[in-house]
C-alpha cells in the first residue's frame, strides 16, 4: 500500500502479536464478507458474531451502512469513494483482529482491486485475511429488495448502484463461497464455523 504523507514518524514495536494471542488465548482473523446489497452479507455476519460469541470467543462485526454514519461518512458510492471506503475499513479491520479478535466486515467491495487491497493490508501485518462471497443472483437479490433500493436503482432515483448503474466484480478465489440462494442462515455459520475450527483461526 502507498506511503504515509508524514516523514518524521517511526514504527513503535510494543507485544508481538504471537505474545499477545498466547496471552488472551485466541488468534486474530478478519473474514471479510463481499457480495451484493441484500445477498445476506450482514444477516450471515451478525449471525456469525452472535455464535462466535455464544462459544465465548471475541467477535467484532463492521457493517457497510453502519461505517458509512460515521467513520466513513464522508464518503458517497463513486468508485474513488467506494476504494478510499475499503481501504479505511481494510485498516481498521486490520487493528481490530491484532486484539486478537474474530473481526467480521460486510461490505459490497464490488472491486477485486479494492479487495486485494485490503488483504495486502492484512499481510503486511500477518494477520490472516479469508474471503467469503456472499452469492446470491442479482434477480434473486432484486426480490428481495429489503429496503427499497434496487426499485429506486432501476427507476435512476438511486445512480451508481452495485449490480444495476456500477460493477460487482465476483472473487476468483475466495476462500468460501455461500449461495444464499442454496443455503439457511444457520448452514452458512455452519460452514464458515467449521472452516474456522478446522483451520485452528478459533
Ligand atoms: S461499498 O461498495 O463496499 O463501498 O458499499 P458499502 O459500504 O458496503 O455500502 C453498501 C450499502 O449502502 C447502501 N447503498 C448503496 N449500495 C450500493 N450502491 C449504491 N449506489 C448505494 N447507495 C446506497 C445499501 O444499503 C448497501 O447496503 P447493503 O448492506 O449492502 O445492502
Amino acid at each position: 500500500t502507498s506511503e504515509p504523507v508524514s516523514k518524521n514518524i517511526v514504527w513503535h514495536e510494543g507485544v508481538s502479536q504471537k505474545q499477545r494471542e498466547e496471552l488472551v488465548g485466541q488468534k486474530g482473523v478478519t473474514i471479510w464478507f463481499t457480495g451484493l446489497s441484500a445477498s445476506g452479507k450482514s444477516t450471515l455476519a451478525c449471525a456469525l458474531e452472535l455464535e462466535l460469541l455464544q462459544k465465548g470467543k471475541r467477535a467484532f462485526r463492521l457493517d457497510g451502512d453502519n461505517v458509512r454514519f460515521g467513520l466513513n461518512k464522508d464518503l458517497g458510492f463513486s468508485p474513488k469513494d467506494r476504494e478510499e471506503n475499503i481501504r479505511r475499513v481494510g485498516e481498521v479491520a486490520k487493528l481490530v483482529a491484532s486484539s486478537c479478535t474474530t473481526t467480521l466486515t460486510a461490505f459490497i467491495s464490488p472491486y477485486l482491486a479494492d479487495r486485494a487491497i485490503a488483504r495486502k493490508i492484512h499481510d503486511e501485518s500477518n494477520i490472516p485475511f479469508l474471503e467469503v462471497f456472499v452469492d446470491a443472483p442479482l434477480a434473486e437479490v432484486e426480490k428481495r429488495d429489503p429496503k427499497g433500493l434496487y426499485a429506486k436503482a432501476r427507476a435512476g432515483v438511486i445512480k451508481e448502484f452495485t449490480g444495476i448503474s456500477a460493477p460487482y466484480e465476483a472473487p476468483e478465489k475466495p476462500e468460501l463461497h455461500i449461495k444464499t440462494a442454496e443455503v439457511d442462515i444457520e448452514t452458512g455459520v455452519k460452514i464458515i464455523v467449521d472452516y474456522l475450527e478446522k483451520n485452528s483461526f478459533i
